[in-house]
């Protein structure tokens, strides 16, 4: 049976990538996810990339441009519906696979088949269980390879319950992570675990993963003043603040998400 998390994906697939284009915040979050994520591609271009919960295959698709081969998974149908017509229009077939598959459950792939493996925008916090998902993700990883995870920073999601004036959950939420939170699109609820950079880079450590780093996105303007990412000047220069300060320790924690490299 499918859970609410599948539920919604299956719902805001169609629009997922209009509503990720016209994004101003979407955009800048973006760039620097892949000023990251270019840091630490692999030199091999015969290495074999896996975008685990890779959605509309957003970075399958940057990724195979450069000429390397990757394998799309995703929990939800219709994302990977979309990312299928997406890869057909920029002729990438052969050079991207899609398999669907849970992140708790890589089973269908060889130990140590993948030079990187990326798990962007969330499927951690949003699969239940993250533990389990990153023994899998490691799993799969082959040994000097990188795992790149992004999840949702706790500090920053204390708003969401301000907002919804939820101020009863805030002790519970703070101590544990776990909170239900409502998806803006299909108002569809689901639970999600909100993580510290503590608690990622123990989770990296206890799986063997030596931390490479960690950055906050994005740790200037966080949603507040889209305005003014408007005009190309502006945003070149909130970029470029994003980008040097998103590993700088005072900064990490504005970021509404985390970013975590691993090395096996
Ligand atoms: C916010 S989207 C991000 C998609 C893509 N990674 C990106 O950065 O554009 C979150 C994705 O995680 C997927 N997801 C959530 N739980 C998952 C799980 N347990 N296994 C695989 N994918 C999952 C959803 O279906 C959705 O496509």
């Amino acid at each position: 049976m499918k859970n609410n998390v599948e539920i919604c994906h299956d719902k805001i697939a169609e629009n997922y990538d209009t509503k990720c284009d016209n994004d101003l915040y979407m955009r800048l979050y973006e760039d620097v996810t892949w000023d990251n994520i270019k840091r630490f591609l692999p030199k091999n271009k015969n290495s074999l990339i896996l975008d685990a919960g890779g959605g509309t295959g957003r970075w399958a698709v940057k990724i195979a441009k450069l000429g390397y081969n990757v394998v799309l998974t995703d929990i939800s149908n219709n994302m990977l519906k979309a990312a299928e017509k997406k890869i057909e229009r920029n002729n990438l077939s052969n050079k991207i696979r899609i398999v669907r598959a849970d992140i708790k459950n890589m089973r269908m792939f060889q130990n140590e088949k993948f030079g990187l493996v990326l798990c962007e925008g969330d499927p951690l916090s949003y699969c239940g269980d993250y533990k389990k998902a990153l023994k899998e993700l490691v799993k799969v990883l082959k040994k000097r390879g990188h795992l790149i995870v992004s999840v949702d920073n706790r500090i920053t999601n204390i708003y969401h319950l301000i907002k919804q004036k939820k101020f009863d959950e805030i002790e519970n939420f703070l101590r544990t992570g776990n909170v239900v939170i409502q998806d803006s699109s299909s108002y569809i609820d689901f639970p999600i675990h909100a993580f510290t950079q503590e608690e990622l880079k123990n989770l990296f450590a206890k799986n063997g993963l030596k931390v490479l780093r960690v950055i906050g996105k994005c740790v200037i303007l966080n949603k507040m003043i889209d305005e003014l990412l408007k005009d190309k000047k502006p945003y070149k220069h909130i970029l470029k603040l994003c980008i040097r300060l998103a590993d700088n320790s005072d900064y990490i924690n504005f970021g509404g998400h985390l970013e975590i490299v691993g090395l096996k």
